[in-house]
């Protein structure tokens, strides 16, 4: 089984935790994708009635574009629960997500989620986190003093580029990557960069994650974490 077939595998085994008449918090990525496109399915085959809440205007044009109902944030009172791909997931279940530039609305709409499954392929779990650069999302006004503060720090700030031009997110801000390699203290990193001014989030996810499901080649495997 190749990468792509261990997301698939994720995608559509997670889409069996979503229940009828439910607000569902809707991932973004490659392995999210899945998770959105089995949901479809269900919705035709099924008359599964749902409320999808989006992680990112890509999430949302897919999701709507295979018939499930999508509201914004603000116009749910609770999210019952979120499906979300990771890029990194520590033995002890902390995350790194933001490969895919969206880890603000992804954080807001975990943090106000009842549950969180993460869906991944074996390749992301670790140790420590620290081997995929940590994203954060930066306010392009003074970024440029944010870069230098962390370049102090020694914590091998990158700004994110695609073609040779920044990336910018959903919320019209930049991506600085941190190459760190090894995180040895993610509590103490987060409120770190909590601390500073300009950066909006970043994408240490700490103590959110309920449930874990990983792809392998004789199939998935599902870990109660919470
Ligand atoms: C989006 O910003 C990310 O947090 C993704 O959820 C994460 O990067 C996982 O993406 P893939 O499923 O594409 O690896």
């Amino acid at each position: 089984m190749n990468k792509e077939e261990l997301k698939k595998q994720v995608g559509y085994k997670a889409a069996e935790f979503v229940q009828n008449n439910t607000i569902v918090g809707l991932g973004t990525g490659s392995t999210a994708k899945y998770l959105v496109e089995a949901l479809g399915k269900r919705t035709k085959e099924e008359n599964l009635n749902i409320v999808g809440v989006a992680t990112s205007k890509r999430t949302e044009e897919q999701a709507r574009s295979l018939g499930i109902t999508i509201k914004n944030i603000d116009e749910v009172d609770h999210i019952d629960l979120t499906i979300d791909g990771a890029d990194e997931i520590s033995s002890d279940f902390q995350g790194i997500k933001g490969g895919g530039a969206a880890h603000f609305r992804e954080k807001t709409v975990a943090i106000n989620s009842k549950q969180n499954i993460w869906i991944v392929d074996n390749s992301k779990l670790s140790n420590n986190l620290g081997s995929f650069p940590l994203p954060l999302e930066v306010i392009p006004f003074g970024s440029s003093h944010v870069f230098n503060k962390l370049k102090l720090k020694n914590y091998n700030p990158k700004f994110r580029e695609n073609n040779n031009k920044r990336v910018i997110t959903d919320q019209g801000n930049y991506v600085i990557d941190l190459y760190l390699h090894d995180i040895k203290d993610p509590t103490k990193l987060a409120k770190e960069l909590d601390s500073i001014t300009g950066i909006l989030e970043h994408g240490l996810f700490l103590n959110i994650v309920n449930k874990v499901i990983v792809g392998y080649p004789n199939g998935p495997k599902i870990i109660n974490v919470r």
